[in-house]
């Protein structure tokens, strides 16, 4: 790829969870990327749809991003990674989120028994279990946690109740000697304080915490010779587009408040 050119990002998830990717990219690479990023707002969540259903909405998607003549498609998404991206028709390169956090996971080094937290769709598909089989002596105890996406949709990622229902799953890895935890779901970034307190009160302290986005920016780096930026730049570029598939007020809100500055124009479209 030209290093001269900037590198057109083509970013989904369902909702909000993928600006956690984005963020993570455009903190490490902004000065040689463009972005253009699409929640999927009228399906959200894909965490509870079919297999057909999620490779359908990923499809017009990658037609929609080839559209607007992307260079790479990020799948931002868990649970269109485990059960659409190999089904996907896509002439650029397309990447999910699982090789890169498995990826991650082996480059540490010091992980063996992994706790996995995702959507049902993604810890039903068994995705991350298939690919840790090509690497020996992992261990892995999967919980699904079908309630956090909506916390976060609902901005109540830090309340009691977030606690409490965190609380209820992650109880089942409480006997369980673990050391890393994988975030096999782009919004549970988000999560995270209420994440590692729940993880503290039930004994495991020193947990590593693997989350999608820094996974991928750090697969990027050798997939795309992308060299991090040299100096800081500012999160949003100008040329960077944002789209929803379906109106909410609390979209605009939470994205803003997460990227800690206004998204200028989000677009709404119907694909
Ligand atoms: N953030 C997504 C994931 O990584 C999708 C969550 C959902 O829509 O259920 O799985």
């Amino acid at each position: 790829m030209n290093s001269s050119k900037k590198i057109k990002i083509g970013i989904f998830d369902s909702g909000l969870g993928g600006l956690t990717v984005f963020k993570s990219l455009a903190n490490t690479y902004r000065n040689n990327t463009s972005f253009i990023y699409l929640g999927d707002l009228a399906h959200l969540p894909y965490g509870d749809k079919s297999q057909e259903s999620i490779i359908k909405y990923s499809q017009r998607i990658v037609d929609f991003f080839i559209k607007k003549k992307v260079d790479i498609i990020i799948v931002a998404c868990n649970s269109a990674s485990s059960v659409a991206l190999n089904q996907i028709k896509c002439d650029v390169p397309i990447i999910g989120t699982i090789q890169p956090s498995v990826q991650s996971v082996i480059k540490s080094n010091n992980s063996k028994l992994i706790g996995i937290i995702g959507t049902d769709t993604t810890i039903n598909s068994k995705a991350y279990n298939r690919a840790f089989e090509d690497y020996n002596n992992y261990t892995i105890y999967s919980v699904s946690c079908p309630l956090f996406v909506p916390i976060v949709e609902e901005g109540w990622e830090n309340t009691d109740i977030a606690h409490q229902i965190a609380a209820k799953y992650l109880n089942q890895f409480q006997s369980i000697n673990l050391d890393t935890i994988i975030l096999a779901c782009t919004h549970y970034p988000m999560l995270l304080d209420t994440l590692k307190s729940v993880f503290k009160k039930l004994g495991h302290h020193n947990l590593y915490f693997i989350d999608s986005g820094k996974a991928i920016t750090q697969y990027l780096s050798s997939k795309l010779s992308l060299s991090p930026d040299q100096a800081p730049a500012d999160i949003l570029h100008l040329n960077d587009k944002f789209y929803i598939t379906d109106t909410s007020y609390q979209f605009n809100k939470l994205a803003n408040r997460f990227l800690g500055t206004d998204i200028p124009n989000i677009e709404l479209i119907t694909l």
